[in-house]
């Protein structure tokens, strides 16, 4: 198959990205990727129906982020073939894989397999060692049996809601920065909606609360060292503890 397939995604935390690499990764053709995650905003795009997108984006708050959503709207398809992809830290993706299938449709896509799939969460210690090499190996049996189907004219049935959760922005925790900051600027470069000023310190309110200063700080300068955010931490850990499942639609 010469084509040409295109993976585009919203990443704070690196699962998203991840899973959708393994998945492109199986498919034959010419591979490119768009990180749209710090791109504030993404050159437009057309894609033709010899084209395969795969999207991906994390599920928060039971939606996709709506920073992630806005910056998808830069890429239209002709019919194009899809597979989208949301991951999401073990508690639910509820509306999130639905809006992100609904989103593709609307924007000239025809989404031809979905996945739902988990990844570490962002806060708290849950589901730590995921996706792992085992997740990764059932991304390439979803990814062939995915394109072998990709002529059938199935119906997909995707699971959510309409009208869909109430979305959040982002979370309600803003890192903070402790004295081993050596303003090496990491942070600021990826942070996705520019939260945090040129100090390398001061995190304004564009905050998402998406964790990507913390875990990418070398020096583990970025850090939610308080109280209110360690308990919840351990009880949100403790609730989430029991392992689920991906998921797949083809
Ligand atoms: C603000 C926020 C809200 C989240 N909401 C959910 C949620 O509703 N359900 C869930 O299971 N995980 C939730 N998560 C966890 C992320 O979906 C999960 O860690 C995801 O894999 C992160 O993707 P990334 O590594 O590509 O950034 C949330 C994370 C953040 C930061």
């Amino acid at each position: 198959m010469n084509t040409t397939i295109t993976s585009i995604y919203f990443s704070p935390t690196e699962n998203t990205k991840r899973s959708v690499e393994s998945i492109a990764e199986v498919i034959e053709g010419n591979k490119e990727q768009i990180d749209i995650t710090v791109d504030l905003e993404p050159k437009e795009r057309l894609f033709s129906d010899k084209d395969l997108v795969i999207f991906g984006a994390p599920v928060y708050a039971g939606r996709i982020p709506s920073v992630s959503k806005e910056r998808f709207m830069k890429f239209k398809g002709s019919k194009t073939p899809c597979l989208i992809v949301v991951t999401y830290g073990n508690r639910h993706y509820d509306d999130a894989l639905l809006e992100l299938s609904d989103l593709a449709e609307e924007l000239g896509f025809v989404v031809k397999g979905a996945a739902a799939l988990i990844g570490r969460h962002t806060y708290g210690e849950i589901q730590t060692n995921r996706p792992s090499e085992e997740d990764f190996l059932e991304n390439h049996r979803f990814a062939t049996r995915a394109i072998a189907e990709l002529m059938n004219n199935k119906e997909l049935k995707i699971p959510g809601n309409q009208p869909y959760k109430d979305g959040i922005s982002g979370g309600r925790f803003h890192p903070l920065t402790s004295d081993s900051c050596i303003e090496c600027g990491i942070c600021v470069k990826e942070c996705p909606v520019q939260a945090i000023d040129k100090d390398f310190r001061t995190i304004n309110g564009n905050c998402i609360s998406c964790f990507s200063c913390i875990r990418k700080c070398p020096k583990n300068a970025k850090n939610m060292d308080t109280e209110e955010y360690q308990s919840f931490a351990k009880e949100f850990s403790k609730e989430l503890n029991k392992r689920r499942e991906n998921e797949y639609f083809f």
